[in-house]
């Protein structure tokens, strides 16, 4: 392909403030306060699609929020590449952390990114990653090197676990019908290790309410003699796990694959630095399951954590009480095989189970989905990985990651096709935190790998 890189030179400052357009728009998917946000941004994102060669645009509405549709077909014998990913984002807070406000994005250097990175809710998860696949269509439009027919899926439900894509996908089918889909809503191992990922975990999310007194009561009239449901929310919260750390809810490994130690051996030729990690994050030392490796607990085991806790009084100053009931959200990433609604109900289960008497426990799914692991004998890795060594000058490393995409299992389910995820983030983009951002460097290379992963899909498809 011609012509790629110096088109990308020319059009930097353009490409760079048309996302930070798209990033100015709140689009809080958690929150029903900015809907009309979410909307507009889908609007935004719509007009872009449009603007960069789609030929036909669609705002698809769902019961929840709306799903951007795209796509340019150039020859219906050519391959077709639905690319999927999602202009909603994770609520911002706490606000007070952020060095500048999460909507108003800011270009600051950083001593990963010297060549500055772009600070703003959404720069790297998904808006910046998302809004590369739009860049590299323009440029193949542009160009005239479009090697083959592409289809867009851009949701806003990804963060609040994508249930209206669910019935989207299952009703449209044949709409989305395509030989490969293509992501890039996850990471790499370092700005100049090259990594493609090959497992996303899946999830179950649940919240659970623990009741004893039907009213809040005086911790000194009444303390000692009823149970306290924090404390007791605690304890079997803290009984989730033995002194292996590992999860004590009967049956939860049953399904769990354990890898060959081949397979381990290779997954530990990554490179890696335990100092580094520990350094980063300000610890003295890791913590996990006992006899796993930290990319191990990271990517191949499941895990259970607390995402938030509540109950009591937790304003200024000291309240003497006993709270009628107390609350946690818990979230458990699963590897390949667990079924989330097993896991679910297995959770549900033991956790009613392992309450005292005189305290009622109330457990509530939210949403899940299953993992996913993509093999990298298919002509999409190969694709991908030729792509990577073409930009980055080296073969891409397959990796595990351990955030979920809850969609993916169902696309391979539903649509029969594998999904390729090529990820230009990096650990230290902060997703999910205060201060996200996305280096230009990152942003800039996955712009320029892109068009060239969609070359060589169409040439590996003609020679099978
Ligand atoms: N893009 C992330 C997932 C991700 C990030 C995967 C980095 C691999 C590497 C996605 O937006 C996300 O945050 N997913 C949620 C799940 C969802 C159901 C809320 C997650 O993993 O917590
Ligand atoms: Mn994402
Ligand atoms: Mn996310």
């Amino acid at each position: 392909m011609t012509g790629i890189k110096s088109y990308i030179d020319t059009h930097k400052n353009r490409f760079v403030n048309e996302l930070i357009e798209l990033l100015k728009i709140p689009s809080i998917s958690a929150d029903s306060a900015y809907n009309n946000d979410v909307l507009k941004t889908a609007e935004a994102t719509a007009k872009e699609l449009k603007k960069a060669g789609c030929q036909h645009v669609e705002i698809c509405e769902t019961k929840g929020h709306p799903i951007v549709y795209g796509e340019i077909i150039i020859d219906t014998k050519l391959p077709t590449v639905l690319v999927y990913g999602h202009y909603d984002v994770q609520p911002p807070d706490p606000l007070s952390l952020w060095n500048s406000p999460p909507f108003e994005p800011i270009i600051k250097c950083t001593d990963i990114h010297p060549d500055g990175a772009i600070f703003a809710r959404g720069a790297c998860d998904d808006k910046g990653q998302m809004f590369m696949h739009v860049k590299a269509l323009e440029i193949m439009n542009q160009t005239n090197q479009l090697p083959c027919n592409i289809k867009f899926m851009i949701e806003g439900e990804e963060e609040v676990g994508s249930n209206n894509l669910v019935d989207f996908v299952k009703e449209h089918k044949k709409k989305l019908n395509n030989d490969v889909i293509l992501i890039s809503d996850t990471g790499m191992i370092a700005k100049d290790v090259p990594s493609i990922t090959t497992g996303l975990r899946g999830l179950s999310y649940v919240e659970v309410e623990v009741t004893g007194p039907n009213r809040d009561l005086h911790s000194g009239l009444y303390g000692g003699a009823v149970a306290n449901p924090i404390n007791i929310l605690t304890k079997m919260i803290a009984s989730l796990h033995d002194d292996n750390n590992r999860i004590t809810i009967p049956g939860f490994y049953d399904k769990v694959e354990e890898l060959s130690s081949q397979e381990r051996n290779e997954m530990a030729k990554a490179p890696f630095s335990l100092d580094a990690y520990k350094k980063a994050l300000n610890i003295n030392a890791v913590y996990g399951e006992n006899g796993y490796t930290t990319n191990e607990r990271n990517s191949i085991r499941p895990t259970l954590d607390v995402n938030g806790i509540w109950g009591g009084y937790t304003g200024e100053g000291a309240k003497t009480v006993i709270a009628s009931k107390a609350f946690a959200k818990i979230s458990m990433r699963l590897v390949p095989n667990q079924d989330w609604q097993e896991i679910t109900s297995l959770f549900k289960v033991h956790f009613e189970a392992i309450a005292p008497e005189g305290i009622s426990v109330k457990v509530t799914p939210h949403h899940g989905g299953q993992g996913y692991v993509t093999p990298i004998n298919n002509i999409g890795y190969k694709a991908a990985s030729m792509a990577y060594e073409d930009t980055f000058g080296k073969k891409p490393i397959p990796q595990r990651s351990g955030g979920s995409i809850p969609i993916v299992a169902l696309f391979e389910q539903e649509l029969k096709s594998k999904t390729i995820l090529m990820g230009f983030g990096l650990d230290s983009d902060a997703i999910h935190s205060p201060n996200e951002h996305f280096g230009l460097f990152n942003y800039f290379k996955g712009i320029e790998t892109i068009p060239l992963f969609y070359k060589y899909f169409v040439e590996l498809s003609k020679s099978i």
